[in-house]
């Protein structure tokens, strides 16, 4: 199993573009189920995720090309509508193949995700909407059998604003009989690039990026196709890391790749912190700052603070003046990496799902083990600025997520090693 090896605490420098959103691209491949005519997508990250949603892909039957990093998927031969356990344990996204899958076929079969390191994470949410759009579902040996005839377009309203249900039910609107509105819809730049895709390939999505969706469904036998390859929107979580590790270094770095506004609670509480920071039209720039002052943060749906940049911030505040508290909101175990920066010298307590985070002067490189996608960046953010060598386990959490992050941290002038 990889590891990292990564000494502190160092200054960065330069600039880093961020990979093509792991968190768009999900959905968007999930989407290509819909199109007999084939998907061409440019610029799209090697990570283990994406690996394992084109393999359940190609478990269906559908043909995919890569050519570096842009991808062909040709759905015209759809063979097997299941989306096995196997590969839906590994990966929760998984569940996104329900929408298109009963949208164009009327049938499918897909493993219930199960829970997850961070929390339960049922999909109740993607159920209920799919049975008011008259979907027939069951559930039988840990699987999700649904059928229908034809979707039929529907008024939903979602009793939370759950990304996931959110672009299952955009997708299984395309062929609904009738339009279809998500009230209380997720308001995320990725919902919002979903959308863009299937506006790329002549579907009428409107309000993405509201609280309201409207989709107007078309028959199955339409054919839709678009001329050119789409391009995923840049990873707002990553360059959130970035940004984060530049503040924490007292560095100048430039972060570019993505659009500052799908950052804005971030870049907003980091420059309360005292954290200077440019907008760029492509990125940010960000300036030497000091030691940071703490905060108070809850995390929530967007426009609110993301949870997926949770764990990346409380590294932060453990080197910021005075105290700070982050509120988890939407996942109720999302603090496992608690322990683990606390054997770097971070001074955490927890309260149910609040966390107070006392500054510290510095911190200790340590052995520490990652638990999860955004735990993992937070431990090298620490490692980055601890003294010393810290050896970072389990990195294949990381791999899940990011794109070349240990390259990409070289080229700012980090020492980190991956050890195989
Ligand atoms: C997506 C992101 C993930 C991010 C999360 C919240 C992808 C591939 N993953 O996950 O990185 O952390 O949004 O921004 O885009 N819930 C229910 N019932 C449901 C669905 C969700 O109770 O049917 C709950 C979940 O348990 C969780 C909360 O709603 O507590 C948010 O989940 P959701 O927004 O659905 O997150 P995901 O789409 O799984």
């Amino acid at each position: 199993m990889d590891k990292l090896l990564v000494t502190g605490p160092h200054r960065l420098e330069g600039t880093v573009k961020v990979s093509s959103a792991k968190n768009a691209t999900l959905p968007i491949l999930a989407a290509a189920l819909l199109f007999e005519t084939p998907v061409r997508l440019a610029d799209i990250p090697k990570l283990n995720d994406v690996s394992t949603m084109l393999k359940l892909l190609e478990s269906m039957g559908l043909k995919i090309e890569r050519s570096g990093k842009d991808i062909t998927i040709d759905a015209s031969h759809v063979s097997n509508l299941v989306a096995d356990y196997a590969l839906v344990k590994t990966m929760r996204a998984s569940v996104l193949v329900l929408g298109p899958m009963l949208a164009r076929y009327g049938k499918a079969k897909v493993s219930l995700p199960g829970g997850c390191a961070i929390g339960a994470r049922p999909v109740d949410i993607h159920l209920s909407g799919l049975e008011k759009m008259g979907a027939k579902i069951q559930i039988e040996q840990g699987y999700i059998l649904a059928e229908c005839e034809r979707l039929q377009g529907a008024n939903l309203t979602l009793s939370f604003p759950s990304v996931g249900a959110t672009e299952n039910l955009m997708m299984a609107a395309v062929y609904a009989d009738g339009e279809t509105i998500i009230e209380n819809a997720a308001r995320e730049p990725e919902i919002v690039d979903l959308a863009n895709f299937l506006i790329h390939f002549g579907v009428s999505v409107e309000g993405a990026g509201t609280s309201r969706i409207r989709i107007v469904g078309v028959s199955p036998q339409k054919k839709y196709s678009a001329p050119k390859p789409y391009r995923v929107i840049g990873d707002r979580i990553e360059a959130a890391t970035f940004i984060i590790a530049g503040l924490m270094s007292n560095s100048h770095i430039k972060v570019t790749g993505f659009e500052p506004w799908t950052l804005d609670s971030v870049l907003e509480t980091l420059e309360k912190m005292g954290g200077k920071i440019n907008r760029l039209a492509d990125g940010v720039e960000v300036l030497p700052s000091g030691r940071l002052k703490g905060a108070v943060i809850e995390t929530a749906p967007f426009p609110g603070f993301p949870t997926d940049v949770q764990a990346q911030m409380m590294a932060l505040m453990c080197l910021c003046d005075g105290n700070s508290v982050i509120t988890e909101q939407i996942f109720e175990n999302r603090f496992m990496h608690v322990p683990e920066l606390a054997r770097m010298g971070c001074k955490i307590s927890l309260k149910g799902n609040a966390a107070l985070i006392e500054g510290v002067e510095a911190l200790s490189g340590a052995p520490v083990m990652c638990t999860d996608l955004r735990a993992s960046a937070a431990l090298i953010l620490a490692a980055l600025q601890a003294k010393g060598q810290s050896e970072i386990q389990r990195v294949y959490h990381l791999d899940r997520g990011y794109e070349d992050l240990e390259a990409k941290f070289k080229g700012l002038g980090a020492k980190v090693e991956r050890v195989k």
